[in-house]
């Protein structure tokens, strides 16, 4: 492209990042970005643009600038892309605490009419213009907070010695049960689209000793609820010599860490999206922890008809949660109704050594994890119990047969914890593309 913004004033300005705009108070400046918005009192026009990292308003005065500069404010559309130039000032009534006293401009692109305007749009209109609708204040906050989300995670596992062990996502077999498989062909034989990374980081604890993988994985719901999606990001460790309280520990841990890191690093975004930050303030360990028999009796108190054996659905998630100030971990779910790796517990075997991280506020389940069965004979009778053919766990039924150890691990779903923690009414706003049900587009 040709900026002719540079040569016109035969000067070197320094073009910098509106996020660091502190640092060049009285200087001048360059800015590559957009207009969010616009507003004009005749002689003066207030333009607010964003450059993808922060925004600013950029003040041009009539009598302070060129007529060719004037002109081109005033040509400016919503979402034009320009290049500006102008003396930073501090302003501590402005949105971002600073202004920029506009002296030179120039448009790379005049945007054509704006699809997404201030007034309010209905979200399937949204959705279909994701691509567009990014750029907006709310989910650009949300983004920011997924990314530092992202941040903590490898952080926290990285000062903890954990290997990143990336797992495939193309792969012979089911392990989250068989009803939510995506199916694709893989030249004459059939592969399904990874449910999660779990069975590879088995083989990789047993190898690295403590391991994590940070990937998509699939599942096709073929429901529709705010906490569902067809394509999500789970991270996975899995550590070799943990039981399933070494684990619930880990994840406690884990868990505090990263909304401790947003909070520290994210005041602005959680303003922008209006988050009550008191109730995270909770979120520091221990979390409390009740077994899946208390979790049934506490349910049937509030009148729910579950019985001891029945699955926890998103309602009475929602119940337990609501009686804790911070995240809960339900353990000791019934056997029957978890996969087939899960250890039994050695005294009950009716219940398995495993356990749920229930997020507060209404936000349900955010991880799952537990302790796995290290033994042959075992591993093998569940198999044939969960129907599953026994060819495409082979290699997995190998870590039983060379130096196996009783082991744990857990899943954790991003855009869960990135809905909770931004307080989003739905996932679809927490994944930058989501995949619905029938929603593949953009
Ligand atoms: O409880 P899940 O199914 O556990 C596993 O996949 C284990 N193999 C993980 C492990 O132990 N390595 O899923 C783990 C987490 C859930 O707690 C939830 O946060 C998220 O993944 N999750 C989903 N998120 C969005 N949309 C969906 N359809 C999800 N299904 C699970
Ligand atoms: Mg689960």
């Amino acid at each position: 492209m040709n900026y002719t913004i540079g040569r016109r004033r035969g000067e070197v300005v320094e073009r910098v990042y509106l996020k660091h705009i502190a640092q060049h108070v009285g200087s001048e400046v360059e800015i590559r970005g957009w207009l969010f918005n616009k507003r004009s009192s005749g002689k003066i026009q207030f333009l607010i643009i964003r450059d993808g990292t922060e925004m600013i308003q950029g003040v041009v005065v009539k009598s302070e600038v060129s007529p060719e500069v004037f002109e081109a404010a005033k040509r400016l559309t919503q979402e034009s892309s320009l290049i500006v130039r102008g003396v930073v000032r501090e302003e501590p009534r402005s949105l971002s605490g600073f202004e920029l006293t506009v002296t030179d401009l120039e448009i790379v692109q005049l945007a054509e009419e704006y699809p997404i305007t201030p007034k309010e749009h209905g979200v399937e209109y949204l959705l279909d213009r994701r691509h567009l609708w990014l750029r907006s204040r709310r989910q650009h906050a949300i983004m920011l907070v997924r990314n530092e989300l992202i941040k903590a995670t490898r952080k926290f596992f990285d000062e903890r010695d954990f290997v990143l062990i990336d797992a495939p996502i193309l792969t012979p077999a089911s392990v989250e049960g068989t009803t939510t498989l995506f199916e694709t062909d893989y030249f004459d034989d059939k592969a399904y689209l990874s449910q999660t990374g779990q069975l590879y980081m088995e083989a990789a604890a047993m190898a690295f000793g403590k391991v994590y993988c940070f990937g998509p994985t699939f599942r096709a719901e073929k429901s529709k609820t705010r906490r569902h999606l067809m394509e999500f990001w789970m991270v996975e460790p899995e550590m070799a010599f943990y039981s399933n309280d070494d684990n619930m520990k880990l994840q406690e841990e884990y868990v505090s860490y990263m909304v401790q890191h947003v909070l520290e690093n994210c005041s602005k975004e959680l303003e922008i999206l209006e988050r009550d930050t008191s109730k995270l303030k909770n979120v520091v360990p221990p979390f409390p922890r009740i077994s899946y028999d208390e979790a049934v009796e506490i349910l049937q108190k509030h009148g729910s008809d579950i019985k001891w054996g029945e699955d926890l659905g998103g309602g009475d998630e929602t119940i337990i949660a609501s009686q804790f100030d911070r995240p809960v971990f339900v353990h000791g779910y019934p056997t029957e109704v978890k996969a087939f790796y899960f250890k039994p517990h050695p005294e009950r075997p009716e219940i398995v050594l495993g356990s749920d991280l229930l997020a507060p506020e209404g936000y349900g389940e955010i991880i799952g994890g537990g302790e796995r069965i290290a033994d042959l004979e075992l591993l093998e009778q569940r198999l044939e119990e969960h129907k599953l053919p026994r060819e495409p766990y082979e290699w997995y039924l190998d870590l039983r047969r060379y130096g196996s150890v009783p082991h744990s691990g857990f899943g954790l779903g991003l855009e869960r914890t990135v809905s909770w923690i931004c307080g989003l009414a739905h996932l679809r706003e927490a994944s930058p593309f989501p995949r619905l049900l029938n929603r593949i587009y953009p």
